[in-house]
């Protein structure tokens, strides 16, 4: 069995490896169409589509029983397999990521912003940037937080929108709706309501939010155009999303890291490039697509999270070459509209 990107990898290196202008055509077509799929469906369905149609008249046989192989490799319901395998790790990932990382808080955001935060959340902190400062909270703004952890950001966010206002947290982890609400009460806050549920399938009504905020979260879901289908869905018309999270170019990390359960968890393995993000955003109805900030994440920033296993950050050591360990991934703060 091999991965999503493991095929389309192999699927470039048959691009680089073709002369004949047809079959570069044919197969350029193919793989504008599926982008990095990243666990998705759209890979299989994609190659299905190809193969079965007449755009690949023209590419010989031994690239077609190529491809053919690596769609046998990938299997008949492999791509459902491998979402709920990532889903899968994931849970077991973030139910015991101990309460350790004040690091990451402090790395994150000012004194200032964490002067009335509780330690709880401060010791949960596990965020990838501070998209709360471009998300421009308003008193009384309907706010949800996919992916809210120890609660970190779900405290900030309702401190500003203020008692008007109120946050709904949502996760699919109740231990993390445990903490949250630990930490909501320890604020003094109570506009802040926690809803367990997944970022594929949120259980919210149509129109139902002025914001979503999310931090480092969306780079762990197997099906991301979902999620943002879903963002647009549960958004007001011209409501706004604004979330950080990680943006990796696949094809410069080593098949041995990104094939590794902890770099999933960890936010690497299952990130988007920055083009695709956007992408997928407008693909979803979105509008006003901005990188508002980019920040280059080493391998040292990731030894801040306990996600990655020791074994995992020797490994990204010993195969990441030294001119790219400073930048293993970029964590982004991306912002959209929803339209009118
Ligand atoms: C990297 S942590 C970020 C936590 C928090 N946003 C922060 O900044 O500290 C990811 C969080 O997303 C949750 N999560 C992961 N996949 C999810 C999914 N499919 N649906 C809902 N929550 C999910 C995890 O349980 C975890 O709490």
């Amino acid at each position: 069995m091999i991965t999503c990107s493991e095929a389309t990898r192999q699927l470039w290196e048959y691009l680089d490896a073709t002369t004949d202008a047809p079959t570069r055509g044919a197969i350029e077509e193919h793989l504008s169409r599926c982008r990095a799929c990243c666990g998705e469906l759209e890979f299989a369905q994609e190659l299905r589509r190809f193969l079965a149609g007449s755009a690949h008249d023209q590419v010989p046989d031994g690239v077609l029983r190529r491809l053919n192989d690596t769609l046998e490799e990938l299997g008949p319901s492999r791509d459902l397999i491998h979402s709920t395998e990532v889903k899968d790790l994931v849970r077991e990932a973030y139910r015991h990521v101990p309460a350790s990382t004040a690091p990451v808080a402090y790395k994150l955001y000012t004194s200032e912003e964490l002067a009335h935060v509780p330690p709880s959340a401060i010791n949960r902190a596990l965020g990838v940037a501070n998209h709360l400062r471009f998300a421009n909270i308003q008193p009384g703004d309907t706010i949800l937080d996919i992916g809210c952890g120890g609660g970190i950001d779900t405290v900030l966010a309702a401190q500003r929108t203020g008692p008007t206002g109120s946050v709904i947290a949502l996760d699919f982890l109740p231990e993390m709706l445990h903490r949250t609400a630990e930490a909501a009460q320890e604020a003094g806050l109570d506009n802040i309501q926690t809803l367990y549920g997944e970022m594929e399938a949120i259980p919210l009504p149509d129109a139902s939010v002025d914001l979503i905020i999310s931090n480092g979260v969306i780079n762990l879901s197997p099906r991301k155009a979902r999620v943002m289908a879903e963002c647009a869905r549960v958004l007001r018309p011209s409501g706004v999303f604004c979330v950080s999270d990680f943006t990796v170019q696949q094809e410069q990390l080593p098949p041995e890291i990104l094939t590794q359960p902890a770099a999933w968890a960890g936010c690497v393995s299952g990130a988007l490039a920055e083009h695709d993000f956007i992408y997928k955003l407008e693909k979803a109805g979105f509008t006003e697509v901005q990188v508002q900030h980019r920040e280059p994440v080493s391998i040292d920033d990731c030894t801040l999270y306990p996600l990655f296993t020791d074994q995992v950050i020797a490994l990204m050591r010993q195969l990441i070459p030294a001119a790219k360990q400073q930048q293993v991934a970029v964590s982004v703060v991306i912002t959209a509209s929803n339209p009118l």
